[in-house]
């Protein structure tokens, strides 16, 4: 569909185009060095000591949490308002999510002290998700997971150059992990990146990526090793160097790409806050420097929110919805119904939020659109 004003667009220009074609020229095409380099200016970028990068951001996940020994029996608190992919990635290890609510219809993000309610004898991590980019509240998150011995892992997915504090989200738990799917912030079509300042972490993710491999064919390449050993039960989750490339150009334009939403969300903002107050805009006094992924609303209780997005549809304007709650979906409705924790700020948040476009090449007049659109609706 030709949309008037798309959900999300890229942020790309000849320079992507000029990098991917400098690896083809290269004739080395998987794990070398623009990778490692690609690691190492992501690491100064949210200033970790170590970056791996991977295929996807649910890759990163998924060795998280094995990188913290999750395993069958063990439990791990996460929010249900996120992408299916957090969940997932705790349920391949053969550990079990435990929902836990969010703040608030204001704060769509997890709770510290419902996080604190859902821990028992089996609670080995806590996943956070910073919703759209808004932080955490991860000094008390960090204290509760302290005080019970418990992991943190970050899906920082919609974070990257979002901060708390002046530190990086995704640097505040012991694994953070990104998302560079087509539709985020920083784009390599598909990928991923994890980080952490943990050596031995580190070590253990690195070698879980590639096989359990205790060495890269580029290792022998370059002849620093002419056999390996495996020593785990690993994965082919490698990045390619394609993918490393665009990387390296959009983590260089992705500030100045997040400083554009910021201008577009203040726009949207002030627009609708004087001309549709019946529209909730949620995050009134985030912490922190957010990374403006989304731009999420809440419609009035009771509003129809298909109805709703249908008819901005027939304006051209695409909208979405962040997210269905995940204990709703079939796959988990059966088997974590049991969820000892009710959701109610999760249910009654996700039944209102619709998703606006946000892009940073989005001009001020398609703001407006949008904005028109929705008081077209009354
Ligand atoms: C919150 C969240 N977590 C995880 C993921 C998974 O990311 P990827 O598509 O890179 O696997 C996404 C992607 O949409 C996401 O939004």
């Amino acid at each position: 569909m030709d949309w008037r004003v798309p959900l999300a667009d890229l942020y790309f220009g000849p320079e992507e185009e000029a990098a991917v074609s400098a690896v083809i020229r290269s004739g080395w095409l998987s794990m070398g060095g623009v990778t490692q380099a690609f690691e190492a200016e992501f690491a100064e970028f949210v200033n970790a000591k170590h970056a791996l990068a991977v295929t996807n951001a649910t890759a990163a996940l998924h060795l998280a949490c094995l990188a913290c020994g999750l395993g069958p029996g063990d439990e791990v608190i996460l929010p249900s308002l996120t992408f299916v992919a957090s969940a997932n990635a705790v349920r391949y290890t053969g550990a079990t999510p435990v929902f836990a609510d969010i703040e608030s219809q204001d704060v769509l993000n997890i709770s510290p002290a419902a996080i604190e309610a859902a821990i028992t004898e089996r609670t080995r991590a806590v996943m956070v998700v910073h919703y759209a980019g808004y932080a955490c509240k991860m000094p008390a998150i960090n204290q509760v997971a302290k005080a019970h011995h418990l992991a943190v892992i970050e899906d920082a997915a919609h974070a990257v150059g979002a901060s708390l504090e002046a530190r990086s989200l995704g640097t505040w738990g012991d694994i953070g992990c990104f998302s560079f799917f087509a539709n985020k912030n920083m784009t390599t079509a598909e990928g991923g990146m994890l980080v952490t300042d943990d050596d031995e972490l580190a070590e253990k993710m690195r070698i879980l990526r590639s096989h359990g491999m205790t060495a890269l064919t580029w290792d022998r390449h370059h002849g620093h090793a002419s056999t390996y050993d495996v020593v785990d039960l690993g994965y082919n989750y490698r990045i390619d160097e394609l993918r490393a490339a665009i990387g390296r150009v959009q983590l260089q334009k992705v500030h100045e790409g997040n400083r554009r939403r910021e201008e577009r969300v203040a726009l949207y903002r002030r627009l609708l806050s004087e001309q549709a107050p019946q529209i909730t805009l949620p995050f009134t006094h985030a912490p922190g420097q957010s990374s403006y992924h989304l731009m999420p609303i809440l419609l009035p209780n009771g509003a129809d929110k298909f109805a709703f997005m249908a008819s901005m549809k027939a304006r051209g304007i695409q909208t979405s919805w962040h997210y269905p709650p995940v204990h709703t979906f079939e796959a988990y409705r059966q088997a974590y119904q049991s969820n000892p924790t009710p959701l109610p700020m999760t249910e009654a948040s996700a039944a209102r939020e619709v998703t606006l476009p946000l892009y940073p090449t989005m001009t001020e007049e398609q703001v407006n659109w949008v904005v028109k659109a929705i008081l077209a609706q009354g």
